[in-house]
């Protein structure tokens, strides 16, 4: 006769089977993540600057939402999040600034998902009245909070998004654009559930020969507003985008006379909400 099996030994936020950890070879534990390439297929492509590789969404919904869980994402941009969420069978709801850019989202999920399991709002998230309206839909999804939440913002003004007032890339200044992103964090916390996890992907910047470690200030207005650090996660950006080939020994060049280093790195930084 053979044992019957043990009944799987899972978080409530995640549906990895804890008696077989040993199996989960893909899902990552270790603080720094070196990807060679983004991985396409599957509805994800390269098709827009600033978008992020679809691995991130991977590694931070398996680890930290289950099946039918409902994603948040506050700067949806080309819709990583929306496709990985179909993918991963969890529901999402994003929200992004630029209508157009809504619109194609839109024409990337399957027709009989949209608005019924993922939902692409338009509108500037810093706004209560997109807080308010994000709230009604979760009652008509039948929760009162999202499950998990993604931000990840304009990082300061290195791309400019739009010419949009309340795009934050457009932020006149830094300590405005990290206003901008803590209501927006706030936002974020008032959305999620208690005892659930938020994943802020940032990297930093420079200005006029300063290193601006909007990382660490970001984490920091997180802190701010409720949100305790988990883990602040490395990851190489060679992945990211098409090698940057000739320009790269320019930058070379430059970081040699400047005195600086070139970014090969932003974090993928860990939150939770208390409960
Ligand atoms: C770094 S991108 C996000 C990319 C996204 N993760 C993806 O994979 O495509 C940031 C996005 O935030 C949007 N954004 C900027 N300010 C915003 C605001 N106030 N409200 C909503 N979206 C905003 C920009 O238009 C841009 O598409």
């Amino acid at each position: 006769m053979t044992d019957a099996p043990k009944p799987p030994k899972q978080k409530p936020w995640s549906d990895i089977d804890l008696n077989r950890w040993r199996e989960y070879e893909e899902i990552k534990t270790d603080s720094l993540w070196l990807y060679d390439s983004r991985a396409s297929g599957d509805g994800h492509k390269l098709d827009y600057h600033g978008n992020y590789i679809p691995q991130i969404a991977t590694q931070i919904f398996t680890r930290y939402s289950q099946t039918d869980d409902i994603i948040l994402d506050l700067f949806l941009g080309s819709g990583t999040s929306a496709i990985e969420a179909m993918r991963l069978k969890r529901r999402c709801i994003g929200v992004e600034l630029k209508p157009d850019l809504v619109e194609y989202v839109q024409g990337k999920i399957e027709p009989d998902l949209l608005d019924s399991r993922i939902h692409l709002l338009h509108g500037n998230i810093a706004n209560p009245e997109i807080v308010a309206q994000i709230s009604d839909l979760l009652q008509t999804m039948q929760a009162n909070f999202a499950h998990l939440l993604i931000l990840h913002p304009p990082y300061g003004d290195i791309i400019k998004f739009s010419d949009h007032a309340d795009d934050l890339s457009n932020a006149a200044t830094p300590e405005t654009f990290l206003d901008g992103f803590e209501t927006v964090a706030r936002h974020g916390y008032k959305l999620l559930a208690p005892g659930r996890f938020a994943a802020l992907i940032i990297g930093d910047k420079y200005a006029k020969g300063e290193l601006i470690p909007l990382g660490f200030q970001c984490m920091e207005r997180m802190n701010r507003v409720g949100f305790k650090t988990k883990a602040i996660i490395v990851k190489n950006i060679e992945g990211n985008e098409k090698g940057k080939g000739k320009s790269a020994n320019l930058w070379r060049y430059r970081a040699l006379a400047g005195g600086y280093y070139i970014f090969k790195h932003e974090y993928i930084i860990v939150f939770f909400k208390p409960k």
